[in-house]
C-alpha cells in the first residue's frame, strides 16, 4: 500500500507534468485515448505517466505510489495490472516467438473456448481493439444483409460507420450528443455517409421501432451494448430482438466494457437474449490487445464475401492473454468479487457524503460505478476530490472500475481518507470556494454516454 504522497502532485516541475507538456506539442491531443487525458481528471496535477503497475498499485514517473481507485486502464484490466498468470502466458508466448509467417495455434483453442461458453454462436474472428472489432461486426452485418443502415445506441469506437451519425442531413443535429460527447465533429468522415447511422435510446423500444418503420428493408443491423448503467426494463431486449427479426436486420451486442464484468461470457447470457453477433475486447485481454467477434455461422460466413484482414490480428500475445483470462474467470468468480468491492465503496461513500452534506450522485452497476455531484460546480468538486486523493496516494476520478486485485482493505483505506476529503468538499460547498481550493484548472467534461 502506498504511503501518503508528501509532495503534492503538480506542486513542482514533476517529470510527469514536463513530459505531458512536451507530448501536447508532439502528439495532437497529448494521448491516444480521450479518457486518458490528464485534463479529464485534474489538469496540470494528474500524474500523466506511469513507470510500473501491479495489481491495483501504480508508480508514476516521479516515483509516487498510488492505489488506482479509478478506471483501471480504462476498463481493460479486469484482473488487475500485470496479473501474474496472464503475464506468464504472454512472456511464454513472447519467448517462443509471438509473430511468424505461420499462424498461432492459440487462436483455434480460444475459438473453441469462446464457442463453448456461447453455444448460440458457431464462428469467431479476431481483432485487437474494441473499435476495430465493432467496425468488423458492422461490415459483416452489412455484408450479410446486403444493406447499409445501422441503428445504434451508445458508444462503439471512433470509426467512420459510427461517427457518420453526426453527418446528419439536417444542419445543427448532434446525434452523438446523447451517446458520446455533445458537439462532436465528424470532420474527415465522408458526407456521403450521412443518414447511414441512426441513434436510438436504451430502454426506449419506440425510438428503435421508429427507425425500423422508417428504414424497413434498408436496415442492416441494430448495434448496442446489452446494458451499460442499469438492467434492461422487462421486455426491452426481447423487443429489440423481435424488431430485428421482423426487419431482417442483424442484432450486434457490444460486450466490450461492461459485459464480462457482470457475467462470464457477457451480459447477454445473464439477460437470456441471443444476438447474431457479439463483440468482446478490453476485458478479455486484461491489458493486452485482443478482441473477438463471435456469431451465428451464416452471419459470420459473410466475412468471406467481403475483405476483412490484418497482419497484427495474427500475432500470438492477444490470444495467449485471452485464453488465460477466460480460464481464470472460469476458476474464479470475478463478477462476484468486483460487485462486492464496488458495493463496499458505494455504500461507504454514500454514508460519508450524507454525513458531510456533499451532494454525491452514484450511477451504474457496482462493477462499473460512476459518480458525480448534483451541484452547479460538479466538475470543480470532482477535480478537488481527485487532487486531494492524489495527495493521499489514490488515483480517483469520476468513476470506479473495480478489479480482482482490489481487496476490501484497499476500499477501507480509501474510505478512511474520503472521510477527511469529503469533510473539506462539504465545507467548500457551504463556503462557495470549491474552485479556489483546486490549485489548478478544473477538469474537462467527458463522455456523456447518456444511452
Ligand atoms: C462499449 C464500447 N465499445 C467500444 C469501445 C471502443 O473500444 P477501444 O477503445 O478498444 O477501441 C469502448 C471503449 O470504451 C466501449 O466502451
Amino acid at each position: 500500500m502506498p504511503k501518503e504522497n508528501t509532495t503534492p502532485a503538480g506542486a513542482d516541475e514533476s517529470k510527469c507534468q514536463r513530459l505531458y507538456r512536451q507530448a501536447k506539442s508532439l502528439i495532437p491531443g497529448g494521448t491516444q485515448l480521450l479518457s486518458k487525458r490528464p485534463e479529464m481528471f485534474a489538469p496540470d496535477q494528474w500524474p500523466a505517466y506511469y513507470r510500473e503497475a501491479h495489481g491495483c498499485e501504480v508508480v508514476d514517473l516521479d516515483g509516487r505510489r498510488y492505489v488506482d481507485m479509478s478506471f483501471m486502464g480504462i476498463g481493460a484490466c479486469l484482473l488487475g495490472y500485470n496479473d501474474s498468470d496472464v503475464t506468464q502466458a504472454v512472456v511464454d508466448r513472447v519467448k517462443a516467438g509471438s509473430m511468424c509467417t505461420l499462424n498461432n495455434p492459440e487462436e483455434v483453442e480460444l475459438a473453441q473456448l469462446l464457442l463453448a461458453i456461447h453455444p448460440w454462436a458457431k464462428k469467431v474472428r479476431y481483432a485487437r481493439t474494441g473499435g476495430e472489432a465493432m467496425a468488423m461486426a458492422v461490415r459483416i452485418a452489412r455484408a450479410y444483409t446486403g444493406r447499409d443502415i445501422i441503428a445504434f445506441c451508445g458508444y462503439h469506437g471512433w470509426h467512420d460507420w459510427y461517427l457518420a451519425a453526426n453527418r446528419t442531413t439536417q444542419a445543427g443535429d448532434d446525434a452523438l450528443g446523447k451517446h458520446l460527447l455533445p458537439g462532436l465533429s465528424p470532420n474527415g468522415v465522408p458526407r456521403q455517409l450521412a443518414g447511414t447511422a441512426l441513434p436510438f435510446n436504451y430502454n426506449n423500444l419506440d425510438s428503435l421501432a421508429r427507425i425500423v418503420e422508417q428504414e424497413g428493408s434498408r436496415l442492416a443491423a441494430v448495434v448496442m451494448e446489452t446494458t451499460r448503467h442499469s438492467d434492461p426494463t422487462p421486455g426491452f431486449l426481447e423487443g429489440v430482438r423481435e424488431l430485428c427479426d421482423g426487419a431482417g436486420a442483424a442484432l450486434v451486442f457490444d460486450e466490450i466494457t461492461v459485459g464480462w464484468r457482470l457475467t462470464l461470457g457477457g451480459a447477454h447470457l445473464r439477460f437470456g437474449v441471443q444476438p447474431d453477433i457479439a463483440v468482446f475486447a478490453k476485458t478479455i485481454g486484461n491489458g493486452h490487445p485482443m478482441a473477438a467477434i463471435i456469431g451465428r455461422s451464416d452471419v459470420m460466413d459473410a466475412a468471406q464475401g467481403s475483405f476483412i484482414s490484418s497482419t497484427y490480428w495474427t500475432e500470438g500475445i492477444g490470444p495467449a492473454a485471452a485464453l488465460t483470462v477466460v480460464h481464470k474467470m472460469q476458476r474464479i468468480d470475478v463478477p462476484g468479487h468486483i460487485a462486492m468491492i464496488g458495493t463496499r465503496l458505494r455504500e461507504g461513500l454514500q454514508r460519508i457524503a450524507a454525513r458531510e452534506s456533499v451532494p454525491l450522485k452514484l450511477s451504474g452497476y457496482p462493477a462499473l460505478t460512476y459518480f458525480g455531484f448534483d451541484h452547479p460546480e460538479a466538475l470543480a468538486l470532482q477535480t478537488l476530490l481527485t487532487v486531494r486523493m492524489l495527495g493521499h496516494g489514490f488515483l480517483a476520478g469520476a468513476g470506479f472500475y473495480p478489479s480482482l486485485a482490489h481487496t476490501p482493505r484497499h476500499v477501507d483505506r480509501y474510505l478512511a481518507v474520503a472521510e477527511e476529503v469529503f469533510r473539506e468538499l462539504g465545507q467548500a460547498v457551504r463556503q462557495g470556494d470549491v474552485v479556489g481550493r483546486i490549485g489548478g484548472p478544473i477538469r474537462h467534461s467527458g463522455f456523456a454516454r447518456l444511452t
